[in-house]
């Protein structure tokens, strides 16, 4: 009897070894993809971070406080932010592993600055060019004070930057904050924005062509989606809570939001509920399936620079339980080199495979098992998130990727079709 397998790897055809490279690349290395001056708008040069005097110089005199401080007043939002990739942006592993390879390579070419995955990751660091991260608050990743001390952002071109007050105040989103002896509190023209999370969820390199590769392209999907009108990014991932801001006396119960940012890693809440499959239509020698985007207030997985990949996986039964037929269809960005070639981190990017799901999106996939001799009694759809491939389970170790990196099954659906 003939089986007709397709041989399905849950991974990647192209295989770990361009993945792991692809990961270590994350995100600035395209190497060849160099920013053209013609091409480059002048505002790809602005600075990421401003001073809100005005005077850029005087951003390394800031004297940025720790989390730790902030802890002693806001201690359930410093407890939530603490399990926050937010708070882990400089330490983890993932990071760490690709930012020193990318910074031997930004040192063997010299056309790159070294340091600027730090600009994101460890904003305290970068600001006070402690680049070694010495000092505990650089360690800090993206801490408190980091987005409280921006009084406003600067829209530029695909970027945005922003203005930090080197002062004492802390800019939030209340208009009524009660006084404290610690700080002056502001409402903040950007902090309860989507502009405030684009400073660092919106980044791309200009080629020679018109092409713009993204690096980090969250916030621009959002913008051209309908729900740029309707829910703002910390809305899905900064939920409303009801409690005291501040341990403080006389601190009235407000709504207040929580500091957990949770995302892609595999132990968030958002995945479940992010999209659903479900069985169009079944002829007998033809399976339809469709995909929704439902609840990603982005393409699903977001476009840039990582190796985030979904997975479609469809498997048929005979009447023996056994599997008779099985494919995949999958869902990312890919940098493509002239060749048309899926590029690997150190290839041309010409062009881009854009397979990502657009915010509410509906897309149907087609099966056909016309080569199938079996008789079909049963559909099984699942839909997979890799937010890395499995192969990195060890250069991660295996706690952590169980805990944070492991695959997740977003939906799945059974359908019995026959007897
Ligand atoms: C413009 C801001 C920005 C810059 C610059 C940046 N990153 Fe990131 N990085 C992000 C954001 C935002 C995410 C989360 C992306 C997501 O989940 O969609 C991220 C995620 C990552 C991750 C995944 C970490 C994990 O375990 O979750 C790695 C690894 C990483 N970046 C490495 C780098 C390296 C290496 C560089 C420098 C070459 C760099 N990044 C530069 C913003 C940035
Ligand atoms: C990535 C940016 C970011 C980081 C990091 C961050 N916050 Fe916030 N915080 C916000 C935003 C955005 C809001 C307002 C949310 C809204 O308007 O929907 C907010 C609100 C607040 C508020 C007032 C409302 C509330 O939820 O109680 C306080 C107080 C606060 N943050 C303190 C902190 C402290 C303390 C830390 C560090 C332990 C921290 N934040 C880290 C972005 C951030
Ligand atoms: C001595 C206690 C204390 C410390 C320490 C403290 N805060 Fe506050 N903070 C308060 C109080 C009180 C409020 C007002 C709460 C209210 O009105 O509900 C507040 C409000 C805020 C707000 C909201 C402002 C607004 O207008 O929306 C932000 C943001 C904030 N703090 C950030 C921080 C950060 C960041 C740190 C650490 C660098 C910090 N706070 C340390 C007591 C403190
Ligand atoms: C100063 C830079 C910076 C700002 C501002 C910022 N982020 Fe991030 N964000 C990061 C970096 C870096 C990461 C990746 C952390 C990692 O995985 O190493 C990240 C990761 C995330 C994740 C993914 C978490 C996960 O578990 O996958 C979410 C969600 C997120 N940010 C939401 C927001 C929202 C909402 C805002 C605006 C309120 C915001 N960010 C503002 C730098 C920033
Ligand atoms: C309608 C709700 C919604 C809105 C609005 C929304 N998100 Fe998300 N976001 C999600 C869900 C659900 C996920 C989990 C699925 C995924 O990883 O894409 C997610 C995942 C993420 C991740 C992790 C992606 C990854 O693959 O590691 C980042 C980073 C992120 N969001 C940032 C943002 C930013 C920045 C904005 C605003 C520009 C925003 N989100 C707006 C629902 C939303």
């Amino acid at each position: 009897m003939i089986r007709v397998f397709v041989i399905l790897i849950l991974t990647v055809a192209v295989g770990a070894f361009y993945y792991f490279v692809s990961l270590l690349a994350i995100p600035q290395v395209v190497p060849q993809v160099i920013p053209q001056k013609t091409k480059t708008s002048s505002s790809e040069k602005a600075p990421k971070f401003v001073s809100l005097t005005g005077k850029p110089l005087d951003l390394k005199k800031i004297s940025f406080q720790s989390a730790e401080t902030c802890k002693a007043c806001h201690t359930d939002i410093y407890d939530e932010w603490k399990q926050s990739w937010m708070a882990k942006s400089s330490q983890n592993k993932m990071f760490q592993l690709s930012f020193q390879q990318w910074k031997a390579f930004a040192q063997r070419s010299s056309k790159f600055d070294e340091n600027s995955c730090l600009s994101c990751h460890a904003p305290i660091g970068y600001i006070t060019e402690d680049y070694q991260l010495q000092n505990s608050i650089s360690r800090e990743g993206v801490s408190c004070d980091v987005c409280h001390r921006v009084a406003d952002v600067q829209e530029h071109d695909f970027f945005y930057s922003l203005v930090l007050d080197p002062g004492d105040t802390k800019y939030g989103p209340y208009s009524d904050a009660i006084e404290n002896p610690f700080h002056k509190a502001k409402q903040g023209r950007a902090v309860s924005k989507s502009e405030l999370c684009a400073t660092c969820h919106l980044d791309s390199l200009p080629t020679s062509t018109d092409l713009r590769v993204p690096l980090e392209w969250t916030f621009q999907e959002w913008k051209e989606s309908s729900y740029a009108s309707e829910k703002r990014c910390q809305d899905c991932h900064m939920p409303t809570l009801k409690g005291k801001s501040a341990d403080f006396p006389n601190a009235p119960v407000r709504k207040r939001f929580s500091h957990k940012f949770e995302g892609g890693h595999s132990d968030s809440s958002l995945l479940d509920k992010a999209a659903e499959v479900r069985v169009v239509s079944w002829s007998g020698t033809e399976l339809l399936v469709e995909v929704h985007n439902k609840n990603v207030g982005h393409h699903f997985p977001t476009k840039g620079a990582h190796p985030t990949e979904l997975i479609l996986w469809v498997k048929a039964r005979d009447d023996i339980n056994d599997i008779v037929f099985q494919d995949r269809r999958s869902y990312k960005l890919h940098y493509l080199n002239a060749q048309g070639k899926i590029a690997g981190a150190t290839e041309v990017v010409k062009s881009l495979r854009d397979e990502t799901l657009k915010p509410k999106e509906k897309r149907q996939e087609t099966f056909s098992t016309l080569s199938v001799p079996e008789k079909i009694v049963k559909w099984e759809v699942q839909l997979w998130y890799f937010l890395v491939p499995p192969q990195l389970e060890k250069f991660l170790g295996e706690e952590n990727y169980q805990k944070h990196y492991r695959p997740v099954l977003i939906d799945k659906v059974d359908e019995v079709v026959g007897d």
